[in-house]
């Protein structure tokens, strides 16, 4: 694991990621020293590596498929339509039958692991639909959130209230009666509850409007800046491109290009075929 970009990106302020207190590295939702060194060295965060496999008993969507992501970074994954996007991210999640490659968090193989067992070492997932209980307040959709911690996450809750301040306004209000920009923060900040070490987020601005989406994009980078991965799939290309470090260009569940965002903007042949000329 390399940490350079981590300094470089200057992420000194642990909020988030880090409750002051808890003992560092010793909680859900942190990975201990010791299941860090067993990483090769310099290798990302969390990688799905080579990854094959499908739906039940279906034929392979996934084709030797890698992402990755390091510490504190932003890595972004986008693709035409029906690419295998959103089966990536529910193959590094444990969602899905990986039939053929590993997936490995602090260099630990986590492949085996239950997508709850994988919350416990400390990734969060929002899924791309359904990603929050709508009957239920913005408030008791943080809780929810927080199901696996059994220490006090009121400091966490004001930390996503201080991230997403519509939501302490809303607080109250059913999750269902929110707009669509501030349902997406209800979700990002109910998997933030969890103290996540990576927060995996599949199209998060989806459906809202370009100022919405530049609002939301600033605060995710907001949370990667406390020292947080960030896996991210993207429907507008070049704007998350834009504020990646990492990106990751899949067609037909295999990789096509991979390259830092700020390469793959400039690549006329990425441009031309993924990014509208
Ligand atoms: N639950 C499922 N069962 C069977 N096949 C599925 C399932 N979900 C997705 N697929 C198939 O897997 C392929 C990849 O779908 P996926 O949802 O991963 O694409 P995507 O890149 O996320 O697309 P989009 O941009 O539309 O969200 C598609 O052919 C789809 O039909
Ligand atoms: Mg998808």
């Amino acid at each position: 694991m390399t940490n350079d970009s981590y300094d470089a990106r200057g992420n000194k302020d642990a909020s988030l990621g880090k409750d002051p207190g808890r003992p560092v590295g010793t909680g859900v939702g942190q990975v201990s020293a010791h299941e860090k060194t067993r990483g090769a060295p310099g290798e990302p965060f969390l990688i799905g590596e080579t990854m094959s496999g499908g739906y039940g008993k279906g034929p392979d969507i996934l084709h030797d498929c890698t992402i990755a992501v390091n510490e504190g970074e932003i890595a972004v994954i986008v693709g035409p339509n029906g690419a295998g996007k959103s089966t990536a991210m529910k193959a590094v999640f444990g969602m899905l039958d990986v039939r053929q490659g590993a997936v490995r968090l602090g260099g630990e193989d986590i492949t085996a692991l239950t997508p709850q067992a994988r919350v416990a070492k400390g990734m969060a997932f929002v899924p791309q639909t359904s990603n929050i209980f709508t009957s239920m307040t913005v408030e008791e959709n943080l809780e929810m959130g927080a199901f696996l911690r059994h220490d006090d996450i009121s400091r966490t809750m004001e930390q996503v209230y201080e991230l997403f301040p519509i939501l302490r306004e809303k607080r109250l209000q059913a999750a269902g009666e929110l707009s669509g920009g501030q349902r997406q923060q209800v979700a990002v900040g109910r998997a933030l509850m969890t103290q996540p070490k990576v927060l995996m987020l599949d199209e998060p601005t989806a459906g809202v409007s370009p100022i919405v989406m530049d609002e939301l994009f600033d605060r995710i980078i907001e949370v990667a800046r406390t020292g947080i991965s960030i896996l991210m799939v993207e429907q507008n290309a070049r704007q998350a491109l834009e504020i990646a470090d990492k990106g990751y260009v899949l067609v037909q569940g295999r990789n096509r290009f991979t390259d830092t965002g700020k390469a793959l903007l400039a690549d006329p042949e990425v441009r031309k075929s993924f990014l509208g000329g």
